[in-house]
């Protein structure tokens, strides 16, 4: 489909920072993005054929053997700089997003938030020690409790009934299991949730520092967070002491950018460091760092007019589909202002239906299933842009109405397990392969989620309960995908040997 010229022609911005010279920076932030400056830097140098590098990568900038998808690949370690005097531009660039973020510590990641959420699980601890965790949590993390051994004492979100959505956690949820758990060396938890519901992470900060331990946010969905007033303020600020989020989710980063940035009041700054190191790539790529500074500087300069923007365009947004007959979006105070949350129970048109609409209008969106389709809007986006696709959406809505039913609550938001060994016992104990009739039972030996959002509806140290198998079950008929299953057909499951 062909957009309307309004909706794709994109405004400058800030454009007094234009650098007439350099196209590829339009914005002119290379003066304050040294990351960024280096990779332009670099990569004229290849265009221009001065390089001749005797070093990885192995393209050698040459584009006549894979083609140009390996355009724009610069080495962070021998590309940006050279590998002796890189650590130099990377502690000057992860410093400058320190002091935005409030921060004392920061690390730029080449690996997602799933790298964050795992080295930040490697900072706190002893392996066997508790940790408080929402059990609405990422499946990285899950892996990152894994790798430290840590041992979950789970607390949950509240289920708002008229959405079926989760909630943030209560904050006396968690004061009630530190007291149960005084030797709980942690608390981790997601926000805001995936469908951009927020927790009081300042009464979390209270609760947990009463305790004596460290509170971490894995705040994947919120680099944007406390760069606008109309925004809950970022985890650093409202007391965190460390939160991992990823730069390409809610800002303009490369796929698979990410910050982790931590207070060293509760954290020791060596141990992260060793956390982070544990399982980052040693040769992280220079795009992917250089497009984490560049957001950091355009949020740095620009970030609140860009908020702003988006606000607006989803509050348009919430706006209209409110006009729908049979939508609901979710919203209130309880709700980040940039999320949109579709529901369509109320119009009986099944999300999958609607969602093969608008990817085949070109307009992939980041998750639906039967009742809810949820877009990611960015500050990438202008008002038109949004508008544009909820009309879009709308249209696809009306082509599919059918008789309303009542909303169903996912099983990736109600999920109880029963914990019957700690997750790294189970991930290392010897499992076997058993049909699903006899799984029923068993402790399960694998983590299995519908993705997304990437929440473990079942994990390594569970009872496969009934409940779980036809939850996951119907997921699948549904059309929705089971990610990280031995057999996605759930014909068999992955359980611990008896
Ligand atoms: C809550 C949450 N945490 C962590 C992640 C992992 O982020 P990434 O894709 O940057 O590795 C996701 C991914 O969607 C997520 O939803």
């Amino acid at each position: 489909m062909t957009l309307p010229k309004s909706a794709v022609s994109h405004e400058i911005l800030v454009r007094d920072r234009r650098d007439p010279r350099d196209p590829r920076d339009p914005l002119g932030l290379r003066a304050e993005a040294p990351m960024l400056a280096a990779w332009l830097d670099f990569t004229r140098s290849s265009e221009a054929a001065e390089l001749l590098p005797m070093s990885v990568p192995g393209h050698k900038q040459r584009q006549d053997l894979v083609g140009t998808v390996i355009a724009g690949d610069a080495p962070f370690y021998g590309g940006l700089d050279t590998i002796k005097q890189a650590d130099s531009l990377r502690l000057e660039c992860e410093g400058r997003a320190a002091r935005l973020w409030g921060a004392d510590w920061c690390r730029f990641s080449v690996a997602g938030s799933t790298h964050g959420n795992q080295a930040l699980a490697l900072a706190v601890g002893q392996p066997g020690q508790e940790v408080i965790v929402n059990r609405t949590l990422h499946r990285s993390l899950l892996l990152g409790l894994v790798l430290a051994g840590l041992r979950p004492v789970w607390v949950r979100p509240e289920i708002d009934r008229r959405s079926g959505l989760p909630a943030g956690v209560a904050v006396r949820t968690v004061q009630d299991a530190l007291a149960a758990h005084p030797s709980a060396c942690a608390v981790f938890l997601g926000d805001p949730t995936y469908v951009g519901t927020i927790s009081d992470l300042a009464g979390h900060a209270a609760v947990a520092h009463d305790a004596g331990v460290p509170l971490i946010i894995d705040a994947a969905w919120a680099a944007h967070f406390g760069y606008h007033p109309d925004l809950p303020p970022h985890a650093i600020a409202a007391g965190a002491d460390a939160m991992v989020t990823s730069a390409h989710k809610a800002l303009p980063a490369y796929t698979q950018g990410a910050l982790v940035l931590a207070r060293t009041t509760r954290l020791d700054t060596a141990r992260l460091d060793r956390a982070f190191e544990a399982t980052h790539t040693t040769s992280p790529a220079g795009s992917i760092m250089a497009s984490i500074d560049a957001a950091r500087a355009l949020l740095a300069a620009d970030g609140e007019r860009l908020c702003g923007r988006l606000i607006r365009g989803v509050a348009a947004a919430r706006k209209r589909l409110l006009e729908v007959p049979g939508v609901s979006v979710l919203d209130g105070p309880g709700v980040e202002a940039t999320k949109l949350v579709v529901q369509l129970a109320g119009t009986g048109a099944h999300g999958n239906r609607v969602e093969a609409d608008i990817i085949a209008a070109g307009m992939p969106v980041e998750m639906a299933d039967r009742d809810t389709v949820i877009p990611i809007p960015t500050i990438a986006d202008s008002e038109d842009q949004i508008a544009v696709f909820t009309d879009v959406l709308i249209d696809a809505i009306e082509r599919h109405r059918g008789t309303p039913r009542s909303v169903m609550t996912a099983a990736s938001w109600t999920v109880e397990p029963q914990t019957v060994l700690a997750p790294r016992e189970a991930f290392f104990a010897r499992g076997e392969t058993v049909p699903a009739a006899t799984a029923i039972g068993r402790v399960s030996a694998e983590l299995i989620a519908p993705y997304p959002p990437g929440v473990p509806v079942l994990a390594p140290g569970e009872l496969i309960t009934a409940a779980a198998v036809d939850a996951l079950r119907e997921v699948a008929s549904d059309g929705g995908r089971i990610a990280y299953a031995a057999d996605p057909s759930m014909a068999t499951f992955q359980v611990i040997a008896e």
